[in-house]
Order: structure tokens, then sequence, then C-alpha cells
């Protein structure tokens, strides 16, 4: 195998959407493409079930395929694709942010319609943070949604990332023609009929069309995007390859994911500008080359098998660099010990296979007895390699929680402790009375929580829904008990570093004020 051809060939990605932006259709899309499904259309029914399940699950059921949850790989136009899921709704949670941690780049996916949705936004600042590029879908054009002038002055402003249109629409809804193809200097058109059956139409170098002009300029959207265009060409960001893989500068594509408009356009400049696998920093400051023969990788989830049968659970290990293979022996860096990883799985679109060899930029699950917890490092070879913690994220909602039983206390404290290491769930203490609070940052974690307590652990609990709450850190030096109260509790998180749950917006600013000299701060 040639490592940097395999390497160089990698795009790994994630998706980020709010709910019903169209998450799924456009995954399904690139399967269809990639010719790993052979129908597509709209998944139905998806809201009659309450799923605590990635979507792909749900496309699974629909479509009768094997498609496996968390972690695909498709091979594209040369490229082998690795999709990581981002899980939107109800399994929103810590997971969710640390999936970006394991992937080189982000799809966008915004619904034309409603513009900038929360969910996105808190996404979206993860991968800031990251410097990763962003690649934006603004989606179901096939509907008449906001003006897209408007949609990438929010996607600005709200954002704070600079935007490149490399496309723009002809219309929406019914009125869709098609895009004004500024990147690639054609027209993509929505109903080739209308122009002897052609899908594109080349632009010169006054971007005009090549044929076809006349009609054209009988339509009134078409000379508006024009306008727009010429607009936005003059005014807007110059294209900048460097400013898009640093990730200030998004690329925006228009079309709809539903009807597959737009999609294959947008689908070969992400891979053409998406990064193949780089460089990964270890604690020490070092950077571990994909290209290195050692091979590395950190483990960023862990998924229990839900069902009590199995205790099984797969550690996902996003590898940094090397080659792979099945049966080879690593060292975990946080306990030194040896392990011959043989039972690989590797998450193929329909199905999942064993793995015989994986290269940097792969995701591949190692099924797990307990060896692994999540951030942990593992590696080929004498040379030690510890890569940097994966961030911490502040939690929103918090939950009190006690054993049901006072005599199972052990089992129950046992249980916490594994549960928080592993980290399904954060965990606070009152300050005084070391009365246990848990954090989340979505509310599907404390039904796991639960779940395993009981199921893995045999301890019934007893939780308190305390809402959400904003948590802020202080320096111990600053503490004053008097200083806590129920609006500003005041609790010690698992390393025991002072934090205030306060009430809301309104309590901090208060506590602020009262306390000027106080620095709260926030996780990520
Ligand atoms: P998600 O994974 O981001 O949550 O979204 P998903 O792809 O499931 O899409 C949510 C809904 O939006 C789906 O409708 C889907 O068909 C629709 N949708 C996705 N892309 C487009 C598009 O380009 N154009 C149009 N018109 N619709 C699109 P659904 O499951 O039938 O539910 P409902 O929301 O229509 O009730």
């Amino acid at each position: 195998m040639d490592l940097h051809k395999e390497v160089d060939r990698r795009r790994t990605f994630a998706i980020i959407s709010h709910p019903d932006a169209g998450k799924t259709t456009i995954t399904e899309q690139l399967l269809l493409y990639s010719g790993a499904i052979r129908q597509t259309g709209t998944v139905k029914g998806k809201k009659s079930g309450k799923f605590a399940k990635s979507d792909w699950m749900e496309i699974e059921q629909q479509r009768g395929i094997s498609v496996t949850s968390s972690v695909m790989q498709v091979d594209y136009d040369g490229y082998k694709v690795n999709i990581v899921d981002t899980p939107g709704h109800e399994d929103f949670s810590e997971d969710t942010y640390r999936t970006l941690m394991a992937v080189d780049a982000a799809v966008m996916v915004i619904d034309s319609g409603k513009g900038i949705e929360p969910q996105t936004k808190k996404l979206f600042q993860v991968c800031r943070m990251r410097g990763i590029p962003i690649f934006t879908f603004m989606n179901k054009l096939d509907r008449d949604g906001r003006e897209p002038m408007e949609l990438v002055a929010e996607l600005e402003e709200i954002l704070g990332i600079d935007s490149y249109p490399m496309n723009w629409p002809m219309g929406m809804g019914k009125m869709y023609l098609g895009n004004y193809d500024i990147y690639n200097k054609r027209l993509e058109l929505n109903h080739p009929d209308d122009f002897d059956g052609l899908d594109f139409i080349g632009l010169d170098d006054q971007g005009q069309p090549e044929s076809h002009k006349e009609l054209l300029e009988q339509s009134s959207v078409y000379c508006d995007a024009l306008d727009e265009v010429e607009l936005i060409t003059e005014a807007g960001n110059p294209f900048d390859q460097a400013a898009i893989a640093a990730g200030e500068l998004t690329p925006v594509f228009f079309g709809s994911a539903l009807t597959g408009f737009g999609v294959e356009t947008f689908l070969n400049a992400f891979v053409d500008f998406a990064p193949h696998p780089t460089t990964t920093e270890t604690e020490d400051g070092k950077e571990i080359s994909p290209y290195n023969d050692q091979v590395t990788g950190f483990i960023f989830k862990i998924q229990a098998n839900m069902d009590p049968r199995h205790r099984d659970r797969i550690a996902f290990v996003r590898i940094c660099s090397g080659e792979f293979q099945e049966g080879i022996e690593v060292k975990l860096d946080r306990t030194d010990k040896k392990l011959r990883l043989n039972n690989t799985t590797r998450f193929m679109a329909d199905s999942r296979e064993e793995v015989k060899e994986s290269v940097a930029g792969d995701i591949i699950g190692l099924y797990d007895t307990g060896n692994f917890q999540i951030g942990d490092t593992i590696y080929t070879g004498k040379e030690p390699v510890s890569f940097k913690d994966l961030p911490q994220f502040t939690p929103e909602l918090f939950m009190k929680v006690t054993p049901k039983n006072v005599m199972k206390q052990k089992s129950f404290h046992k249980g916490v402790a594994q549960l928080v290491q592993e980290g399904a769930i954060q965990l606070y203490k009152t300050w005084h009375t070391e009365d246990y609070i848990l954090g989340a940052v979505g509310q599907l974690q404390f039904e796991v929580f639960q779940h395993r307590l009981l199921n893995e652990y045999n301890s019934e609990v007893v939780m308190e829904p305390m809402g959400s709450k904003i948590a802020r850190w202080i320096k111990p030096e600053d503490i004053d008990p008097s200083m806590s109260s129920s609006r500003n509790l005041l609790c010690k998180d698992r390393y025991d570093r002072p934090v205030f749950l306060f009430e809301n917006q309104f309590a901090e600013n208060w506590f602020q004020n009262k306390y000027p000299d106080v620095e709260l701060e926030s996780l990520l």
C-alpha cells in the first residue's frame, strides 16, 4: 500500500445542521452518488416513532438496507470519504461535540426557509474553535424561502465567518431555474427539458451564456440573479483557498437535497477542496504526521450497547498516522497497557465489516471490555505518544441524583465514577454538602446515564431535574462561601475546581456586578 496516496484521498467530515434542515437527505444523496445505495426519496415517517438513534438507522429502516450508526465510509470519485454522524435532535450530547474533534472538515446544511438556527450555531462554534474548513449548503431551494442575499448576510453576521458563494440560485420554489455556477463558469439548469435537454450551459469570459441567451434573458429570475452575481463578485469576498482551509471563509452552495439538484456540484467541489488528514498535535506540542509509519490514534467516542443482553461497547478511534492492520499490537498511553487489536470494525455504507487495514483519517471501532476511555491515545512502537486531551464542554442541563436504595451506595458510586470517566456525563458536587449533580449538554445523556446505571451497575437512582443553568468556573482564591445562594449555587467539578451554577443570565449579571473582581470562565 502506498500510504501517502491513501492518506491523500481520505476526506473525513461531519455534517452539522439544525434538526430537519436536511442532513439525512443529503447523506442519502451522497450514498446514492457513491453507489452505496440504489434508491432515494424522502425518508418518510421518521417522526412517527421515538428515535434515540442515529438518523442513519432511520434510513436503514426506511430503505431496508443496513447502514450502521455513527460512521460510514464510501468511495466517491476516487476519494475515500468518511462521514461521521453528529446526531442533531434528541440525541444531542457531548458526543455530538466530541465527534467534531475527529473530523477534518464540516458541511453545514442550512434550511433556506429558516436561516441560521440555534443548534447549527452551537456546532459551528466548535468547528470554528478547531479551525477546520466549513462548507455551507443552503438547502430546500425547491421551496420558496428567504432571499439568498439575506441568508448570506445572516450567515456572516450571526456566525462571524466570511463567505464566498460558489454558485447563486436563479429563482426558488416553482420558479427555481437553476444555479449560476460562479466557480465552474456555467449555468446549472434545474429543468433541462426547457433548454433542449441541456443540464449545463457554459459561460464566456464576460459571464454570459454560450447558448440560449435570448431565452434566458426573458426570464426575470435569471436577470435578477445576474445582477446579484455582479454585485457579489464586485463587492463580496474574493475566493481564497487558504482562508477556506483555515476555516475563515466558507464556500456557499445552493440546491435541494430532496430533488438532488446542486448536490453533485457541491460534492465534487467538497472533495476537491476539503483537506486530507493533516498532522495531530500531542500533549507536549509535537506534530504527528499522518504519513508516519507509527500507527497512532485517539478515542473520541464510546458507544455502549443499550441492549442489556450484550454488554459490549465500541470505542471509536480516529487513526492519526500510519497504516492500521488487523491484529497489530498497540499501547494505551494512559495505562501503558499493551493490547492486541483483533476484533476491530470498520463501518461501510451497507455493512459492518472487519477491518483488515485502515489509514490516517479513517475511523474504526474497537470492541471494548472496559479498557478505553474517551481521550485515550493508542500507538504502536516504542516511542510513546499522547495526544492533547479532548476539550470539555460547558453543560447546560443539570440534574440532582441520589441512589434510590441507600444500602446500595457502593454500586452507585462505582457506576457514577465509571460513567463520568468514560465521558458519558459530567459530575458536580455542591460545595459544602457534596450532593451529586449531573451536568449534560442534552437531555438524552441523562436518560442513557439512568439506563446504564440500572443495567450495568444494578443501581436505581432518583433524578431531580434542576433545569438549565449557566456554569461558570472561578479561581479557587476567589471563593467566598457566602457568595453561594440558590440562584448561584457554588459547586465543585470532578477535579474539585470551584464552579457556580447560575440560575439564568440575569443571575450571572447580578453576580458580576456585585463581585466585579471575580473572573467567570466557561469551558467551550
Ligand atoms: P435532518 O436529518 O437534518 O433532520 O433532516 P432530513 O434530511 O430528515 O429532512 C427533514 C425534512 O425536510 C424531511 O421531510 C425531508 O424530506 C425534507 N427535506 C430535506 N431536504 C429538502 C429539500 O431540499 N427540499 C424540501 N422541500 N424538503 C427537504 P419529512 O421527513 O417528510 O418531514 P416533514 O418535515 O416534511 O414533515
